[in-house]
């Protein structure tokens, strides 16, 4: 089983929405995926409560099917919550343990924090995308969490390698966005992801009905984006590249 962690300890800026297009996307390849919603808000449980495949395989108790090959383990109420939101990242890890054998792909949705969480969630992962939007701001974040991530690489031997960092919420009407994005490549050379999100509304609305955009609004600019980006993570490379 392979994992991927979206983590950055900035709010707002495109993990979960990542999270589950991921999730549903590497699905809809034909990966067997679990998502692993680790943010005690609990948005992906709620982005995806409008699917829900009951004749799918039963994997254990605790993840729900969301569709013949993606199921989800929810936020509250997980084996690392049972009712307090305190986090046990023994059962956490005892958990993935048993996923290996029955999923390809381990997804995790991280909250806008480096807490325990955070960090739970990035120790149990063999690699790291960290989404940022390109503004500068975010660009003052994104050094900090680099850099946390070069140290957990280190302290979690074989866990948290930094897969890259991907452009989220890119406007392409805006000429900073636009040239924001030209610093990044520059800067962060094969460390920038090829694939660009883009920012689309049919990814709010999707979420707003609990389902993928891959269901929604198959044919919109966000689901083209992340089926480019699920291409990207699978084989390594972009699709137009
Ligand atoms: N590419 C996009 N275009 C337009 N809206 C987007 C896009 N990506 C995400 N959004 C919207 O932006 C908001 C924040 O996205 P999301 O919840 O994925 O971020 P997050 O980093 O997980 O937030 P948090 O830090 O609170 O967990 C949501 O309303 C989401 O629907
Ligand atoms: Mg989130």
């Amino acid at each position: 089983m392979h994992s991927i962690v979206l983590a950055n300890q900035k709010g707002g800026v495109g993990k979960t929405t990542t999270a589950i297009h991921l999730a549903h996307g590497c699905a809809l390849a034909g990966q067997r995926v679990a998502l692993l919603d680790l943010d005690p808000q609990g948005n992906a449980t709620v982005a995806l409560q409008g699917m829900s495949a009951p004749a799918a395989e039963p994997l254990f108790d605790l993840l729900q099917p969301v569709t013949d090959r993606l199921w989800l383990l929810p936020s509250v109420g997980n084996v690392a919550t049972p009712t307090d939101a305190s986090l046990d990242v023994d059962r956490l890890k005892a958990l993935v343990e048993q996923l290996a054998a029955v999923v390809d792909l381990l997804v995790i949705d991280c909250p806008p924090r480096m807490d325990a969480w955070g960090w739970a969630g990035v120790q149990l992962s063999d690699e790291v995308v960290v989404p940022v939007q390109p503004e500068f701001f975010s660009m003052h974040g994104l050094s900090q969490m680099l850099s946390s991530l070069a140290a957990a690489s280190t302290a979690f031997p074989g866990k948290a390698r930094l897969r890259g960092v991907l452009p989220v919420m890119v406007d392409s009407r805006e000429p900073v966005a636009l040239e924001v994005l030209e610093d990044l490549r520059r800067n962060l050379g094969s460390k920038l992801l090829d694939s660009v999100i883009f920012r689309d509304p049919a990814l709010v609305e999707a979420a707003s009905h609990g389902k993928s955009v891959f269901v929604h609004s198959p044919w919109s600019k966000g689901a083209l984006c992340y089926a480019e980006l699920t291409w990207e993570l699978m084989h390594g490379r972009s699709s137009i590249g």
